[in-house]
């Protein structure tokens, strides 16, 4: 939680493992005006795990995982929220939060996934399997969200398909975090042919590879989006918020978080008693987000994310399905 009380100063404590100093004189106007224009516009910034440790230490309210940003937009006060995240998310925020404000810093944070799939091509999947629900990685447009039974993410996936209480379901648009979720619940799973382009290029090579240049004295953290085959090298699979907590409750010597890279930058900051290894691809949608990007956002009220009421409605019963189990 950041205010105009904390000076830059401060927060460069915070992000000074990750940030030089000289880079950091180059950031401090853009994070004074931020701190400012929230003031003005009674703002709150809600940012992904996966921001730069600038956005995430120095600028935001509140920070986590897919499904902590769409918990926490229920709660949110203010008259204005940035999502510092991709697209999708920010379309959670908007249709949680329809009579507010909400904007993202670069309207083009896509994501793979999201774009992988259309509105059409789940009404085609309903009508090859009758009558078996829709459960929908929220890693989508509202549109596609409008056509599901229930969304999740990949902190809630195992919970929210047992809750169904079926022995079949269409998961989409995630191939593998599909295939995976399908071996921890033993429902099956029919689903598409979509994938993270940032998880799946992990492989079991590249992980064997780690445990070999530490002699097997690295714990292996992994998100469900990657492959099967990655997730059975790993010693734990989980959302970037369970990759978090498993940190903090198992304080391993030594950790690999198979992700996006700012995640070690990220939570390294609070850990320093645990090394960080750090293999990591980048997700170039969510390095679209920048303080400058944040700060035009602020500043001139633009990128603001509108959705058609009448998909809204029914995206919106997807999410709330989702938030009440
Ligand atoms: P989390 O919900 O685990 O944060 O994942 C979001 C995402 O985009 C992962 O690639
Ligand atoms: Fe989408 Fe993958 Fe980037 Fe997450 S990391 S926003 S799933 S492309």
């Amino acid at each position: 939680m950041t205010s105009t009380l904390v000076t830059a100063d401060d927060l460069f404590q915070r992000v000074r493992h990750v940030v030089p100093a000289v880079e950091w004189a180059t950031m401090i106007d853009d994070v004074e005006a931020i701190l400012r224009l929230k003031e003005e516009r009674n703002a709150v910034i809600l940012a992904h795990n996966y921001m730069r440790p600038e956005i995430f230490h120095g600028v935001s309210d509140i920070v986590g995982d897919s499904l902590a940003l769409a918990r926490e937009a229920t709660k949110v006060e203010a008259d204005v929220i940035v999502l510092a995240g991709v697209h999708f998310m920010a379309e959670t925020a908007k249709l949680l939060n329809p009579s507010k404000t909400v904007l993202i810093p670069d309207l083009r944070s896509g994501c793979s996934l999201a774009e992988s799939i259309t509105p059409a091509d789940v009404r085609e999947l309903r009508r090859q399997h009758p009558g078996v629900p829709v459960v929908t990685y929220v890693n989508t447009s509202a549109a596609v969200k409008a056509e599901s039974d229930i969304c999740c993410t990949s902190g809630n996936a195992v919970k929210v398909i047992e809750s169904l209480g079926v022995p079949e379901v269409i998961m989409i648009p995630d191939q593998f975090l599909a295939a995976n979720i399908a071996r921890q619940t033993g429902v099956k799973v029919i689903t598409h042919p979509g994938a993270c382009e940032v998880h799946e290029r992990f492989t079991a090579k590249e992980i064997k590879q780690i445990r070999a240049d530490y002699a097997g004295d690295v714990t292996v953290l992994v998100h469900p989006e990657c492959p099967p085959e990655v997730v059975d090298e790993a010693d734990y699979a989980g959302s970037t918020a369970q990759m978090v907590s498993f940190v903090a409750e198992n304080r391993p010597a030594r950790v690999a978080l198979i992700t996006e890279c700012s995640m070690s930058d990220n939570v390294a900051q609070q850990y320093p008693d645990v090394e960080f290894v750090r293999p990591c691809n980048l997700c170039p949608h969510m390095k679209r987000n920048s303080l400058a990007s944040i700060r035009h956002a602020l500043e001139t009220m633009t990128n603001q994310v509108t959705i058609d009421p009448a998909v809204a409605v029914r995206a919106r019963a997807a999410v709330d399905a989702m938030l009440a189990v």
